[in-house]
């Protein structure tokens, strides 16, 4: 991750709405997801190794408000990837330490186990706050939730290592530490460079990616193939990842490609981690990306989809679900129908308004959505007296960009930052929701490209509920989003 700007403005909306909500058995990419205390889940750019017993663990960095970095590594395991329980900080920052301290960065934490030393071991980007030492953090523990104790921080070959990834050979169990060298113009590469037996640091370099100027890696294996993902570096908003393909760590390593719908900059998510599941009935390839928020990091959500891949044509493309049900034992994944709601067919107040748009449904769109009173009013939506997921489908093409600042927007000049619009959701009048209301946001999608976000809310059984969608104050409007359509997904339980 390069460091993250520094924002024109900052945020605004309250955070009372994080109801904890009943924990789930599905993935929904881009929801507050909570853990088993119902806390919402906090383990970002992190990574899953499978313990012993086949049990999920989950590694990232724990974020705060107060504190979006410096906060040590959070734990979770799980048996389905989709219910968490928390085992508290495996990394406690140690004040005053020299390279974990509170005020220190320990970024993209992730975990292997060392045959060899018979322990777990955490690697991690390890650096203080102007992101100058550029090393890799080693901690070790006797079991995988820890605590971890620190070991050591080393620059891998006397090399700098920033964005920091992890991969296990399965043919032979060979672990590969990958890693950007940094963003200035001595390095801009990624390399991975083989652990050596004890797997402590690396030991010798396997393959550099020259000047390409990605970051935050991972590597995906196929029975044929390795694919390399990786972003362009664009601070915390998103940008379109790439991956390369090889048939060897060593090379020849394709060109890079695009691993998601163009302009959709990979569903806003960065790339992080990739997990392969090796079920009865299928292998599956899970993307793990996070999408940041850098409006509020420590609110940041995760993004999870299947990758299609074709090892033929040497493509590998993430799927997008609104929702789906990843079955760990089967490896198969089963897409949730809903039944959707389009704007089109809604009632629109005050100056919010239907307007032409090729891209929308029925070719209409509902623009003008403004604070409380221009809104848009779904009725007749059927409930079930549960709380149901719904995704929103919407436009924002505000474009963000920096204005001012260096690097630029591609898309706009001059203008103020903007990542995201707010909406406020008003169920029922409110009479289930604190402060009567959910807040939506809605990150920047680019022009003529429609995404979904989604959320949880209860639904009265029957068919007369009413929703009704305007805008919140974001920092620098009380706009919201222009809508497509909602889709209402049955009950978890
Ligand atoms: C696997 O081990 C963890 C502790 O390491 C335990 O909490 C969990 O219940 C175990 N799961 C199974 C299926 O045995
Ligand atoms: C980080 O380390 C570099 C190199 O040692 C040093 O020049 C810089 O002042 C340090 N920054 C902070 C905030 O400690
Ligand atoms: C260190 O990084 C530079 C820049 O990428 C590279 O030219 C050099 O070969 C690297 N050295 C080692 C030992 O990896
Ligand atoms: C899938 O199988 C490979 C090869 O045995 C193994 O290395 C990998 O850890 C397995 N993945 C999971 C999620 O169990
Ligand atoms: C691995 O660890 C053992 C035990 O600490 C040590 O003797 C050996 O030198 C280490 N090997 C490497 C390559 O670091
Ligand atoms: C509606 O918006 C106005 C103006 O922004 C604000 O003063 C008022 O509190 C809002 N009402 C509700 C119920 O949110």
């Amino acid at each position: 991750m390069t460091r993250p700007i520094t924002l024109l403005s900052t945020l605004l909306v309250a955070t009372s709405s994080l109801l904890p909500l009943s924990v789930g058995k599905w993935i929904v990419p881009g929801g507050r997801w909570y853990d088993t205390d119902g806390n919402i889940l906090n383990a970002h750019a992190g990574g899953i190794t499978v313990g012993p017993n086949g049990t999920f663990w989950l590694f990232g960095e724990y974020k705060t408000q107060e504190a979006t970095e410096g906060g040590g590594v959070s734990v979770y395991s799980s048996p389905d990837l989709a219910t968490w329980t928390s085992h508290g900080i495996a990394l406690e920052p140690v004040e005053g330490h020299e390279y974990i301290s509170p005020d220190n960065i320990i970024q993209r934490p992730k975990v292997v186990y060392s045959d060899k030393l018979e322990e777990y071991h955490m690697l991690w980007h390890a650096d203080n706050s102007s992101y100058r030492l550029l090393l890799q953090g080693l901690g070790t523990s006797k079991s995988i939730e820890g605590p971890y104790e620190f070991a050591s921080a080393t620059a891998p070959l006397g090399n700098w290592s920033q964005d920091f990834g992890l991969f296990t050979d399965m043919r032979d169990g060979r672990s590969y530490a990958l890693y950007s060298n940094g963003d200035s113009v001595e390095g801009r590469d990624v390399y991975i460079g083989e652990l050596n037996e004890n797997k402590t640091e690396v030991s010798e370099v396997t393959f550099r990616f020259d000047k390409f100027d990605l970051e935050a890696p991972c590597i995906i294996q196929t029975d044929r193939s390795y694919y390399a993902l990786m972003s362009h570096k664009t601070g915390y908003r998103p940008n379109n990842v790439v991956a390369f393909r090889a048939d060897r760590l060593e090379g020849p390593w394709s060109q890079p490609f695009f691993v998601a719908e163009r302009n959709t900059r990979t569903y806003n998510s960065q790339s992080g981690f990739a997990l392969r599941i090796n079920g009865t009935k299928t292998t599956t390839y899970l993307y793990l990306g996070d999408q940041w928020d850098s409006n509020s990091l420590w609110e940041s959500r995760y993004i999870w989809l299947p990758m299609k891949i074709d090892d033929r044509g040497g493509e590998l493309e993430l799927e997008w679900h609104d929702i789906y049900d990843l079955d760990v034992h089967t490896g198969e994944v089963s897409p949730v129908k809903g039944t959707t709601y389009y704007a089109l067919n809604a009632k629109t107040e005050g100056d919010a308004w239907k307007q032409e748009a090729n891209f929308a449904s029925g070719n209409q769109i509902v623009t003008g959505i403004y604070g409380n009173d221009s809104t848009v009013v779904f009725s007749g939506i059927k409930g079930e007296g549960k709380e149901q997921w719904i995704s929103f489908y919407y436009e924002n093409a505000d474009d963000m960009g920096f204005g001012d600042q260096p690097g630029g927007s591609p898309d706009r000049i001059g203008g103020s930052w903007q990542l995201r619009r707010i909406s406020s959701v008003v169920v029922n009048g409110g009479k289930d929701q604190e402060d009567g209301m959910d807040t939506l946001y809605e990150r920047d999608t680019h022009k003529g490209i429609l995404l979904s976000t989604p959320l949880k809310v209860f639904l009265d059984k029957g068919r007369d509920n009413v929703i009704e969608i305007g805008g919140c104050d974001n920092g620098f409007d009380v706009k919201g989003a222009d809508l497509d359509r909602i889709v209402v997904y049955a009950a978890e339980d």
